[in-house]
């Protein structure tokens, strides 16, 4: 890989052509090089409904990849919630409001009990931020440990945890473990923070862990954390890929390690694609920090926020969006796994609910980054979005919306082994 790839970022990213759009030469000229475009032919969308986006010729796609829109692109019931909250009051959290009252107990009724407070930000980065700082004050500790392909975001402090940005990334008081948390890397990654002076602050997982290339195994975590805990150490759960009942069998994914975090960040599909954000925290845990340290994020809890991420708790609630993520994410799994079965190039078939990650293998059995990229834009061309993750870029990621019905399930398995018999793999 070249220096400065990263996995994240560029495994299925554009990487330029002569005859490129005139949009893409302007949108370089004014962002500059650090952003990134999906698919070797970027797709230019210009309008959403439920699991499908259509593009500026008015084509449409299905969309299994985007889990902010969870609940569904341009819910209208979270349209309305927002536009009737914004026409009525925006301000922020130094002045009194139900909303966000209302809507904090709803979403700690939906934690352990002893995840009792939670505060609000923007973005799944800031909820980390905020949640090392809490746990720093808490241990008294700056170690941290992550996964080897983790992401957490893109603040100094949470982009020195992600290693998936490349190697340059990492901070010296950070040590990454593969995503099978072995007692032995645990445990030596817990001696070596100690001693070099860091101690153990947090270890920090995403719960399905999305990047390290998708391992639903729920045996691995509780251990680990036993170990952390015993170190000094406590558990940051980050949600914001997991959370909101992504995985099919409630609305957090470390219930299904049978783990109760100190601290539990989300994002991403909290709001359905308005920018919101939280920490929960064990009260016990937070008050170091909340005690000593005022906090206020101009745009963190504001009302219109609140009314958009109580409307997504309703549409899970009264759409029954959990159980669909059980029952749709089944039935893709197995179908999924049916297709796999003919083809020897295509591993491992596994995830939990509407989350899946497929291997793509070369002849060898090894992981096959090409071929994996092949398949994502294979798939792109017959109009059905998903995309690559893991330590060697060669898992599939699909990922759609929590209302993905059967019917989507039938086209997209009817396109997928038209890839794979493309493909010949
Ligand atoms: C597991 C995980 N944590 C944190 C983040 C950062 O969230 P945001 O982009 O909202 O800052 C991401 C974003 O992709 C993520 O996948």
């Amino acid at each position: 890989m070249s220096a400065g790839f990263s996995n994240i970022m560029d495994s299925n990213s554009y990487s330029g052509g002569p005859d490129a759009d005139p949009l893409i030469e302007a949108r370089s000229r004014v962002l500059g090089p650090a952003y990134r475009l999906f698919y070797d032919n970027p797709v230019h969308l210009v309008r959403g409904q439920g699991t499908k986006l259509y593009d500026a010729e008015g084509r449409e796609y299905l969309d299994a990849y985007n889990n902010v829109a969870s609940v569904g692109h341009c819910h209208p019931h979270v349209i309305d919630a927002v536009t009737r909250q914004m026409s009525t009051l925006n301000t922020h959290t130094r002045y009194l409001h139900e909303t966000i009252v209302e809507y904090s107990q709803r979403l700690l009724a939906s934690m352990p009990d002893e995840v009792d407070q939670v505060m609000y930000a923007c973005t799944g980065s800031e909820a980390n931020d905020l949640a090392l700082r809490v746990a720093a004050k808490y241990t008294g500790a700056t170690g941290v440990i992550v996964t080897e392909e983790a992401y957490h975001g893109n603040t100094e402090a949470v982009y020195a945890i992600s290693p998936s940005m490349g190697a340059e990334a990492l901070g010296p008081h950070v040590r990454a473990v593969s995503p099978r948390l072995e007692r032995a890397e645990i445990a030596a990654a817990i001696a070596d923070l100690q001693q070099g002076g860091f101690g153990v602050s947090a270890l920090v997982v995403d719960t399905i862990f999305s990047s390290d290339g998708i391992h639903p195994d729920p045996s691995i975590l509780a251990p680990a954390v036993a170990a952390v805990r015993a170190a000094g150490g406590v558990l940051i759960a980050d949600e914001v890929q997991p959370g909101f009942g992504r995985t099919g069998d409630g609305m957090w994914g470390f219930t299904r390690h049978g783990v109760v975090p100190d601290l539990v960040t989300m994002g991403k599909p909290m709001a359905n694609g308005m920018p919101v954000s939280a920490m929960a925290a064990r009260s016990d845990v937070l008050a170091g920090f909340a005690t000593v340290v005022p906090y206020f994020n101009t745009f963190g809890g504001n009302p219109v926020s609140m009314a958009a991420a109580a409307a997504v708790l309703d549409v899970i609630e009264g759409e029954g969006l959990i159980s669909n993520a059980a029952t749709v994410g089944g039935a893709l799994s197995a179908e999924v796994a049916r297709l796999a079965a003919d083809h020897p190039r295509i591993g491992q078939v596994r995830g939990a609910g509407l989350y899946l990650g497929v291997e793509v293998l070369d002849d060898a059995g090894l992981p096959d980054r090409a071929g994996a990229k092949g398949i994502v834009n294979a798939m792109r061309e017959r109009r059905v979005l998903i995309s690559v993750c893991g330590g060697d870029g060669n898992v599939l990621k699909i990922r759609p919306p929590l209302v993905f019905s059967m019917a989507d399930v039938d086209r997209f398995v009817a396109e997928f082994g038209g890839v794979l018999a493309s493909f010949g793999v």
